[in-house]
């Protein structure tokens, strides 16, 4: 698909869901790649998982962004705030958009559906009623290898059908498709969708399987592995996460006219994830061995005494591999840190943050 080079020196860049993981990571990159401009942070600071995290990554922000020549400014807000995120268009007049922020998780959608409703779907439709309202060069939104529910056909690819959310989360992830999709044909927004396959790697998510399994097992705990560890994941290093986004920022969706003389919508939707699905104990194991390494757990440690397999959870699926030709065909990338490498970097940061 043809692609607009987007130049974002000296722009002024809109990341949401900043200081979260990702948009943290994305952050600290585009203070490092530009040589002048704005970038916004716009988080809601909310408590789904402990907010000294999210401070301690603004924290490194704000570090950085003092031998940058960029600015970076933080705006604490809620996209679902119709109000704030209009004023801050009119304000800033973002030229690039990326939408990270959501409420994420999917065990936790069970029990706090209002919540996935408020900041994915109206959240974001206040995002692309805005880039309707102010035109950008480029919005990209996080989507989730979720959406493809429980394909069987792997892996799974952008051109296969993921019209079977088997999650509220995965459905408010597809609905955001929809919706960028509508909005690209309707006012020529170029937008791009970035289905996500776990991502993980230091300072993360506590909710996620490989942190709560370190605190778990820090505390004595004993670990649940689900689907009797038959699962496969295409756990993806949230540094090969960050470079697709930053090749993505930079190359927009043409506009272009259709056979029938109609727009075509500037649209497109890729997988970013690592290609190479790794079972689940497989996984765990590596986990333990890093733990043991990085010295956050004594080496004689007895795993077996804390580990229990358990039945498949809800809303879950048991495999998510990602076919991720389309992104290396049109931005030259494909994911490329193993699990050893991305396990040992997250077991330093967990024994410096900790101890
Ligand atoms: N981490 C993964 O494995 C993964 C996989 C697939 C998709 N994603 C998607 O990638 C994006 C980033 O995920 P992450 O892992 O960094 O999660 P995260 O929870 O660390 O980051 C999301 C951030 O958004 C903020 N936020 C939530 N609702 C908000 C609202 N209404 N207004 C403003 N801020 C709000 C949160 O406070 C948080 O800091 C999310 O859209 C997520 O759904 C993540």
């Amino acid at each position: 698909m043809g692609k607009k080079h987007v130049d974002l020196n000296h722009k002024t860049i809109l990341v949401t869901g900043s200081p979260g993981f990702i948009g943290a990571n994305l952050v600290l990159r585009l203070l490092c790649e530009m040589e002048g401009g704005t970038v916004i942070s716009l988080d809601n600071m909310n408590d789904y998982y402990d907010p000294k995290l999210k401070e301690y990554r603004l924290g490194l922000i704000e570090e950085a962004a003092k031998n940058s020549p960029a600015q970076h400014v933080f705006i604490k807000g809620s996209i679902a705030d119709k109000a704030l995120i209009d004023g801050l268009f009119a304000e800033y007049r973002p030229a690039v958009v990326v939408n990270l922020a959501a409420q994420a998780g999917v065990r936790y959608s069970i029990d706090h559906p209002d919540v996935y409703i408020e900041s994915n779907i109206i959240g974001f439709y206040n995002i692309l009623e805005a880039c309707r309202n102010y035109p950008v060069e480029h919005l990209v939104y996080a989507s989730s290898s979720s959406v493809y529910g429980g394909n069987r056909k792997v892996p799974f690819s952008t051109e296969d059908k993921a019209d079977t959310p088997v999650s509220l989360y995965a459905a408010t992830k597809k609905s955001d498709e929809l919706l960028a999709h509508a909005y690209s044909k309707l006012y020529g927004i170029p937008s791009t969708g970035l289905r996500f396959f776990t991502v993980y790697g230091p300072a993360g998510r506590p909710d996620m399987f490989y942190f709560s399994a370190a605190d778990t097992l820090v505390r004595g705990g004993t670990i649940k592995i689900f689907n009797y560890g038959n699962c496969r994941r295409d756990f993806t290093y949230v540094d090969d996460i960050v470079e697709g986004v930053f090749r993505v920022m930079r190359g927009a969706p043409e506009k272009k006219t259709g056979e029938d003389g109609l727009p075509v919508p500037p649209y497109a939707v890729y997988n970013i994830g690592g290609g190479t699905p790794e079972n689940l104990l497989d996984y765990v194991s590596t986990l333990q061995d890093e733990l043991v390494r990085a010295k956050v757990l004594p080496e004689d440690y007895d795993f077996e005494a804390h580990r229990e397999l358990v039945g498949m959870q809800p809303g879950d699926v048991p495999v998510t591999y990602a076919d991720s030709a389309a992104l290396e065909e049109d931005y030259g990338f494909t994911p490329s840190i193993g699990i050893r490498e991305g396990l040992r970097r997250f077991a330093e940061w967990y024994k410096s943050y900790y101890t």
